[in-house]
């Protein structure tokens, strides 16, 4: 069935939660992003921590969905498979751009910024946190290369299973762990009626100096 363009072009929302203006922000964006993560938290918005995570090669950009699994003053964290395509296209440019849209809350967030591994010891550390599952499917699944069919996950994962039987963990994978973006530039975005929103970016000017600026809608 053919989809409804003009009920498409119809769908909009008048935002009118919350306002900001630059003297409400917080000196750091990383505690300004802290206390809207937690209102979003807050707002029992489920799966506050996914996130759009942008890479970009010469050839073409490309995005998925990404789960923040920590935030701290260095930057935004998250797993994956290295050899997958966003771990190689990052290994050709480790400059990336991330995107939280908390609907809930009228409120989006972008990051720019760089990417870098982390070390061996935290990645496992995380890994190891995982439910058994979840540690299986990571060396059952060589992400984004073809395979012919489901069959060859499952079997993967059953093989793997009977391996580690009697062990609650598994060991990392060597192609698997964590990433961390330090951001460069975050902006925050409050949606306000008639499309009057309101923009606050921070941008970084020299070492942990940020200027605090608003944008035009
Ligand atoms: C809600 C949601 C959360 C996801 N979280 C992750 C994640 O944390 N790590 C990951 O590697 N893939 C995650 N994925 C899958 C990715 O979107 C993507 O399909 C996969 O990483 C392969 O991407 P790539 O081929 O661009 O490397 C998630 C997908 C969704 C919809």
């Amino acid at each position: 069935m053919a989809v409804n363009n003009k009920l498409i072009a119809n769908l909009r929302e008048d935002y009118k939660a919350k306002t900001m203006d630059v003297q409400d922000m917080l000196a750091h964006p990383i505690q300004q992003f802290e206390i809207w993560f937690q209102e979003a938290l807050a707002a029992n918005i489920k799966e506050a921590n996914a996130m759009t995570l942008a890479t970009v090669t010469k050839q073409s950009p490309s995005a998925r969905i990404v789960l923040l699994k920590g935030v701290d003053q260095k930057g935004f964290y998250f797993y994956t498979n290295y050899n997958s395509k966003k771990g190689k296209e990052i290994k050709a440019n480790p400059k990336v751009a991330l995107v939280f849209f908390w609907k809930e809350l009228e409120r989006q967030v972008r990051v720019e910024g760089t990417i870098k591994k982390i070390s061996k010891k935290k990645s496992t550390l995380y890994f190891q946190s995982r439910p058994k599952g979840s540690q299986i499917g990571a060396w059952a699944s060589p992400q984004s290369t073809v395979i012919p069919d489901r069959k060859i996950l499952s079997d993967n994962y059953q093989a793997l299973e009977n391996q580690y039987k009697d062990k609650d963990l598994l060991p990392l994978p060597p192609n698997w762990g964590g990433y961390c973006i330090q951001p460069h530039y975050i902006e925050f975005w409050q949606g306000r009626s008639s499309r009057m929103h309101d923009r606050i970016c921070y941008t970084l000017k020299s070492r942990n100096k940020w200027v605090i600026e608003r944008l035009a809608p």
